[in-house]
């Protein structure tokens, strides 16, 4: 969800704004998926590198997710929307956690859409994190260095039981990846948009399915 700050600035606001009118902007993209059948939806809202930007943004941006989280929380109940988080939860403000493993709980006999929620996220961080619990599994004899393998590699990263994305999409026109899910997007189809996040709605979101779907994948074979 990347071009609020930089979409505020054009409206000479501060860049908190961006964050408030991109939660519009999840809304109607979870709607949307909901609509179209979707059964995965993933929003990478914090990374690991975002705890490094001022500390007002930083709290700012937590109060607006602890307040979209409680917001929202009766609607995705209604329409069938179960709740996910991935990432480093425990080092969010206590709010935070709070609120989020409320609506995780809440939310987890829904089956019609996962929305997974990207917080203090970053591939590296998720890596190096399952390679440590691999680790300490082998010193306690409970897994066989021989055995390891992409599978048994998966089931210790935070998307364990989530497929790999078929499409990822990266709006604001810059043309990176920024340590977002580096192992699960090996075979994904990636499209970039010159869109910024708060201006994204359904209709861009079709834009980027239909894109997809006059893609061929191939996976690695003829
Ligand atoms: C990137 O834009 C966006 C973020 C770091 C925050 C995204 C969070 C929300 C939209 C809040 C709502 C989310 C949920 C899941 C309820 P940027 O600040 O990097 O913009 P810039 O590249 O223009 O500076």
């Amino acid at each position: 969800m990347d071009g609020n700050g930089r979409w505020a600035k054009q409206r000479g606001k501060e860049r908190i704004f961006g964050h408030e009118n991109g939660v519009q902007a999840v809304r109607e993209t979870v709607e949307a998926a909901g609509e179209i059948g979707v059964k995965h939806l993933t929003f990478y809202a914090f990374s690991t590198e975002n705890w490094c930007r001022p500390k007002s943004e930083v709290n700012t941006l937590m109060e607006l997710l602890v307040n979209a989280i409680k917001n929202e929380t009766p609607e995705l109940l209604e329409k069938g929307v179960k709740l996910n988080a991935i990432g480093d939860i425990d080092s969010l403000p206590e709010a935070c956690i709070k609120e989020l493993k409320e609506a995780i709980e809440i939310t987890k006999n829904n089956t019609r859409l996962t929305v997974t929620v990207a917080l203090s996220y970053s591939s590296q961080w998720e890596i190096v994190n399952a390679v440590k619990q691999i680790a300490r599994k082998v010193k306690e004899n409970k897994i066989d260095p021989e055995n390891i393998d992409k599978n048994l590699f998966k089931q210790f990263l935070q998307t364990h039981g989530i497929p790999d994305p078929d499409l990822l999409i990266r709006t604001s026109g810059e043309l990176r990846i920024s340590n977002f899910m580096l192992w699960q997007i090996a075979y994904s189809e990636l499209y970039f948009t010159p869109v910024m996040w708060p201006d994204f709605r359904k209709k861009h979101l079709y834009q980027a399915i239909l894109d997809y779907q006059r893609r061929e994948r191939r996976f690695g074979k003829t």
